[in-house]
């Protein structure tokens, strides 16, 4: 299992947690920044990671920023991820179970630290069912494909 993880500032202090936990835990990661509390742009960071799990030079991703939601809506932009905002366990087994959700977003400023750590814990522990999910989520590949130019 090798995981993507980035942030922005808003989201640096959380993904500093998350990268200690995976250290703790043996778990392989590239943390591509950001790497100071400097204010920056979260869509930078969403690509970096994005682009590592669409090319599978990584198996998940992690993303951090204030919400989840700026730094989910920029990596979703990336052909071929799911990136799902996550800030309960139930959501986080659910989006890899069903949507075979490969980035997980985090927000610092709605997460507290425990909690986040569960739902790291429950997404990477979690796997994708197939079945009637996958006809979904090719369903979900065609709509990119109908906008992909
Ligand atoms: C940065 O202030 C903040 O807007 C960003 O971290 C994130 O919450 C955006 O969705």
């Amino acid at each position: 299992m090798k995981i993507a993880i980035g942030s922005d500032h808003g989201g640096f202090k959380l993904k500093n947690e998350i990268v200690k936990h995976l250290q703790a835990k043996g778990i392989e990661y590239n943390d591509f920044g950001t790497l100071t509390e400097q204010s920056c742009d979260y869509p930078e960071f969403a690509l970096k990671v994005a682009e590592e799990v669409s090319n599978k030079n990584y198996d998940l991703g992690i993303l951090v920023c204030g919400t989840g939601i700026g730094i989910s809506i920029a990596a979703n932009k990336v052909p071929g991820i799911r990136a799902a905002v996550c800030g309960d366990t139930f959501s986080a087994h659910a989006c890899r179970e069903h949507n075979n959700a490969n980035i997980l977003a985090l927000g610092e400023r709605v997460t507290g630290v425990g909690l986040a750590i569960d739902i790291v814990d429950t997404f990477i522990n979690s796997n994708f069912e197939g079945d009637r999910h996958q006809r979904r989520i090719d369903k979900i590949s065609e709509i990119e494909k109908k906008y992909s130019k």
